[in-house]
């Protein structure tokens, strides 16, 4: 298979495949105690971003802080939605059945996921995400739940970032909740209680 990854089935076999996606520098044994907090019963796929920066594995290329390679969030994004209908034949469970819980440079190829396939997954936690593209056609994101958590003081996805993709899913037709931290970039234990708990009442 294409990407770096791994798969543990949930207790519950019906439960929801929660897909890991780290920031950068991270890995895909970054983010397990955050499901084991989300979700003791899903099953996890976690995932490692193909592209390295300095050493540091990310999931698509940047040519700076904060500016995007477009072509390659383009190709990384179908890459990722590619390996997710082969890991769901090879670990044999729905690809509806996905949700994405990512971090940062994870939570941005998420939300490209989701601008780009549109419902190709069944909800999204996105702690810092910024907007990954512009200008693009919105697609049907109807009644998709979507988790924002955001840090006022990040100065990396800002307050102004945040808001406009709130407004992107929102077009798109998704059901967004925002939860504004007074914090900066770094994911923090409250934060993921908000998102564990948003999850809890959603699904
Ligand atoms: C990105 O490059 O995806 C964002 O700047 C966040 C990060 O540093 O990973």
């Amino acid at each position: 298979m294409r990407m770096k990854h791994l798969f543990r089935k949930g207790a519950d076999a019906d439960a929801s495949v929660l897909l890991l996606l780290h920031g950068t520098g991270g890995n895909e044994e970054d983010l397990l105690p955050l499901a084991e907090m989300v979700d003791p019963s899903a099953s996890v796929l976690s995932v490692r971003g193909n592209v390295l920066e300095n050493g540091m594995p990310r999931f698509f290329h940047r040519l700076s802080e904060g500016v995007f390679d477009e072509e390659d969030l383009v190709f990384r994004t179908w890459e990722l939605k590619e390996f997710l209908e082969e890991a769901a034949q090879e670990y044999g469970f729905s690809p509806r059945r996905l949700i994405a819980v990512g971090y940062s440079n994870g939570a941005n190829i998420a939300a490209s996921l989701l601008l780009h396939y549109g419902k190709i997954l069944q909800g999204a936690v996105l702690h810092h995400p910024m907007v990954p593209r512009r200008g693009i056609e919105l697609p049907d994101l109807s009644g998709l739940p979507v988790f924002i958590g955001a840090g006022r003081n990040d100065p990396i996805c800002v307050p102004a970032e945040t808001e406009e993709l709130e407004k992107l899913f929102q077009k798109a037709g998704a059901e967004v909740e925002v939860h504004w931290g007074s914090t900066g970039h770094q994911l923090t234990r409250s934060e993921i209680g908000v998102a564990a708990a948003w999850y809890k009442n959603t699904y």
